[in-house]
């Protein structure tokens, strides 16, 4: 954990990497092998998941050893600087893997594809040799036919164009689901152009999935066994797509079409952009019943200049008085957020300005970054850049704040009733974890067939990271 405070949601969080679930059909002993490491934000981990799908149907199964691993993929994340350089310290130990597998006769293909591949390019291989092939998050459901390639042509390949033949298309039907919960990207890409990011040049300008598209996967995922669903998006809120009846549907419309599956019991949604909260989003929150009192809405800044000179194109106070119409629409309402300390030439005025946002909304958690330059985007270039030591200062105080408001939400938990949907074992026997609507971790002693279950679990107790409760006889 670098810059970043945990908390206990279960959002993958930038930086983190995140080792793909298994679960894919075994194929046979002998069969080839690959290793999948994710790096970056839910929609990583979801294209890990189609890609690992993808080459199941080839053959490949899964493995958490690298040594085993015929084919090893770094899913990438170019947020900030310190998720970009990771990979690189990963391919150093890959090359040594890579070295010794080599040694004893076998082949290793080194892929690195995601966020950093689209930004860099051919000058990943420059850096490091030990790569196979680079391949842009448009483009992995081509990733078979490379392996092929660059194998035959015994040469390193980059496949960073965005192509036009839709990779949702291409890409194989979900496969039986590994768990309870599923993400689902229903949109891609972005145009806001914040100017501290990458995401517009990583992942290309907004689009979305058709509304039969996305209902067919959450049907094959609810089949499956999956009860709660995250729509994704970078910028999810944006999302229109092609209703059934030929008309754009919003976010709103599919939530309320997606409602309809029998056997899907929540829904929840992210990122969204405070820009993009439009009326009938606010109002499904008061009427869908299976969407999730949650909402993780980032800010950013709390000072208008900041915001101004990011081009997040709102104002404090709208932001503010955005939740107020919110909470008047679902009470129970709990937010989450993501806010940036340090942007250049932020003052200490304006990150207190900052601080004021959080006392005045209160929010049950928060991820905080310090600003990291990027190459190719607009405020890189600007020439009041804060020292490090200034940022680290304003994160260290922002952090202890969004601990305090952190707890203070949890505690408020403590003798209240709440829907817990159990998703795995938990630690002790005879226990199982679940999420609370507001994504808590709750633990709680419960037989096994309440697994995939949404049951009233009384809490009882709290920790930073999760809750304790008891299941009240029915
Ligand atoms: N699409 C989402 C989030 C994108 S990235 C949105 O618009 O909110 C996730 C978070 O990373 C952002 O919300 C922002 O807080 C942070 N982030 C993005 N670029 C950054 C940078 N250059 N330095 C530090 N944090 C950054
Ligand atoms: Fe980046 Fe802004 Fe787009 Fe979010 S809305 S992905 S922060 S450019
Ligand atoms: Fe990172 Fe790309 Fe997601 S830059 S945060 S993996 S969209």
């Amino acid at each position: 954990m670098d810059d970043r405070l945990t908390t206990q949601t279960r959002e993958a969080e930038p930086d983190e990497a995140i080792i793909s679930p298994s679960g894919v059909a075994r194929s046979p002993a002998t069969g080839p092998k690959v290793y999948v490491r994710t790096f970056g934000c839910q929609m990583n981990v979801y294209d890990s998941e189609r890609m690992t799908e993808a080459l199941s149907a080839h053959g490949y199964a899964e493995t958490g050893a690298v040594e085993d691993a015929d084919l090893v993929i770094l899913n990438t994340c170019h947020i900030r600087e310190k998720a970009a350089e990771k990979v690189y310290s990963d391919l150093g130990r890959i090359r040594q893997v890579k070295g010794a597998r080599a040694a004893s006769g076998s082949d290793t293909v080194v892929a690195v594809v995601g966020c950093v591949a689209q930004a860099e390019g051919s000058e990943i291989v420059r850096r490091a040799p030990v790569v196979d092939l680079v391949v842009g998050p448009q483009s992995y459901h081509r990733l078979p036919e490379l392996i092929a390639r660059t194998r035959s042509e015994n040469r390193s390949l980059v496949e960073t164009e965005f192509p036009e033949e839709e990779k949702f298309a291409r890409l194989p039907q979900r496969a039986p689901s590994r768990g309870v919960t599923a993400f689902l990207t229903v949109q891609e890409g972005c145009d806001k152009f914040c100017t501290f990011c990458v995401v517009p040049y990583t992942r290309g300008m907004e689009y979305s999935r058709s509304v039969a598209d996305i209902e067919h996967e959450a049907r094959a995922l609810v089949a499956g066994g999956v009860r709660e669903v995250t729509l994704l998006g970078q910028n999810v809120n944006g999302y229109h797509g092609a209703g059934p009846e030929g008309r754009s549907y919003s976010l709103a419309d599919l939530i309320r079409h997606l409602a309809q599956i029998d056997g899907l019991e929540r829904l929840r949604y992210t990122t969204s952009h405070p820009r993009d909260m439009s009326d009938d989003l606010i109002a499904a929150h008061g009427t869908e019943k299976k969407l999730m009192p949650y909402l993780h809405l980032p800010f950013q800044s709390g000072a208008d200049r900041i915001l101004a000179a990011m081009n997040r194109k709102h104002t404090a106070r709208e932001y503010i008085d955005l939740v107020g119409r919110i909470r008047a629409a679902q009470p129970e309402l709990a937010l989450s957020t993501d806010v940036i300390v340090g942007f250049p030439g932020e003052t200490e005025a304006e990150f207190a300005d900052t601080l004021s946002v959080f006392a005045e909304v209160g929010f049950a958690a928060a991820y905080s970054f310090k600003y990291s330059p990027r190459p190719g985007t607009p405020a890189e270039k600007l020439s009041d850049q804060i020292p490090d030591e200034v940022k680290a200062d304003r994160l260290a105080r922002l952090q202890s704040v969004i601990e305090r408001q952190q707890a203070l939400f949890s505690q408020r938990c403590v003798g209240r009733a709440l829907p817990v949907l159990f998703e795995k074992p938990g630690r002790r026997p005879g226990q199982l974890i679940g999420r609370s609507p507001y994504l808590q971790s709750v633990h709680a002693k419960a037989p096994a067939g309440m697994l995939g279950r949404v049951v009233p679990v009384e809490i009882s107790a709290f920790g930073p990271n999760s809750l304790a409760g008891v299941i009240r006889p029915e």
